[in-house]
C-alpha cells in the first residue's frame, strides 16, 4: 500500500513481488495517513511512505509518522523511502531511524543517487530489525553494490560537508523556483525534495508541452500535476521564463 501520487515505480515494484499495489489518494492537504490506516486489511503486508514525497515534495514530521505507526496493526511493516531526505529541512523531516530503533515494524531505505550524486552506481541501503533483514539476506548477492559504487560511496561519505552544502544550494534554488512560480499564479506546495510539484490538474499535459517547446523536459503524473526538477540557476531561470508564457488557469478557475 502506498500514498498517491508518489514515486511512480512503487506500483510496478510491488507487483513485481507478486503482491497487490493499493494506492491511497492524497487529501487536499497532502498524504491521507488516517485514510492509509483505515485502508489496511488483514492482507496488507507493507505500507510504503516516501518522505519527502516524490513528486509532491511533501515532508512528514516525526509526530505524523508516529501517529501512523500507532494506527497500524502489528502485522504491517512501515517502509519509509528517504531518497530525498537531505534536501528537506532537518528540523521538519521525520526522524524515522529514531523510530526504527524502538519499533521493529519500521524499515528505512536510502540511496546515494540523489544527495550524493551517485545515480547509476546503484548504491543504497536498508535499515531494519533482524527479523526483517534475515529473510532478505539470501537474495542480497543478486543486488551486490559494484566495486566502483562502493569506492564512490566511501569517498562521498568522506565529503559529507560538501554534500550538505550542495543540498542546501539545491534547496535554495528549489525555493526560488517555487516563489517565482507562485508569483506567476501557479499552485505550488512547499517542497522538501530537489524538485517542485506544480498542481495543474487537467492543464498538466499542456504545461509539459509548453515547456517542451522551450526545450525543457518535465514530467506530469496521472494528470494531477507536473514535477519540475531543480537544475543549475540558468536552467531554473529558463523554466521561470517559459512558465511566464503559460496561463495556469485560463478560465479563471483553479485546476
Ligand atoms: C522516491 C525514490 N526512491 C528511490 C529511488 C531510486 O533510487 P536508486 O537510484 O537508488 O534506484 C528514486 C529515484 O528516482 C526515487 O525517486
Amino acid at each position: 500500500m502506498h500514498t498517491a501520487p508518489s514515486f511512480a515505480m512503487y506500483p510496478l515494484l510491488i507487483r513485481n513481488t507478486g503482491a497487490t499495489a493499493v494506492a491511497v489518494p492524497d487529501g487536499p492537504d497532502g498524504s491521507d495517513l488516517a485514510g492509509v490506516a483505515k485502508a489496511v486489511t488483514d492482507d496488507t503486508r507493507v505500507v510504503v511512505l516516501c518522505n519527502p514525497d516524490n513528486p509532491t515534495g511533501e515532508v512528514l514530521g516525526t509526530a505524523a509518522v508516529q501517529q501512523l505507526l500507532d494506527d497500524l496493526p502489528p502485522h504491517v511493516l512501515l517502509l519509509v523511502d528517504e531518497a530525498y531526505r537531505e534536501f528537506a529541512d532537518p528540523d521538519a523531516v521525520a526522524d524515522v531511524l529514531g523510530l526504527a530503533a524502538h519499533d521493529d515494524r519500521v524499515v528505512v531505505v536510502r540511496t546515494f543517487s540523489k544527495s550524493h550524486g551517485l545515480l547509476g552506481l546503484r548504491v543504497g541501503y536498508l535499515v531494519a530489525a533482524e527479523r526483517v533483514t534475515a529473510p532478505i539476506r539470501p537474495s542480497t548477492p543478486f543486488y551486490r553494490v559494484p566495486t566502483l559504487g562502493q569506492a564512490a560511496a566511501l569517498a562521498a561519505m568522506d565529503a559529507e560537508d560538501r554534500m550538505r552544502e550542495q543540498c542546501r544550494a539545491v534547496a535554495a534554488e528549489r525555493d526560488r523556483v517555487r516563489d517565482g512560480l507562485l508569483a506567476l499564479g501557479f499552485d505550488v506546495p512547499p517542497s522538501g525534495g530537489n524538485f517542485v510539484w506544480v498542481r495543474l490538474g487537467g492543464r498538466s499535459r499542456a504545461f509539459v508541452e509548453h515547456l517542451a517547446a522551450a526545450g525543457i523536459a518535465v514530467r506530469d503524473q496521472d494528470g494531477l500535476g507536473v514535477r519540475v526538477s531543480t537544475g543549475l540557476p540558468p536552467a531554473n531561470d529558463a523554466v521561470l521564463a517559459a512558465a511566464a508564457g503559460f496561463d495556469p488557469a485560463p478560465d479563471g478557475t483553479a485546476p
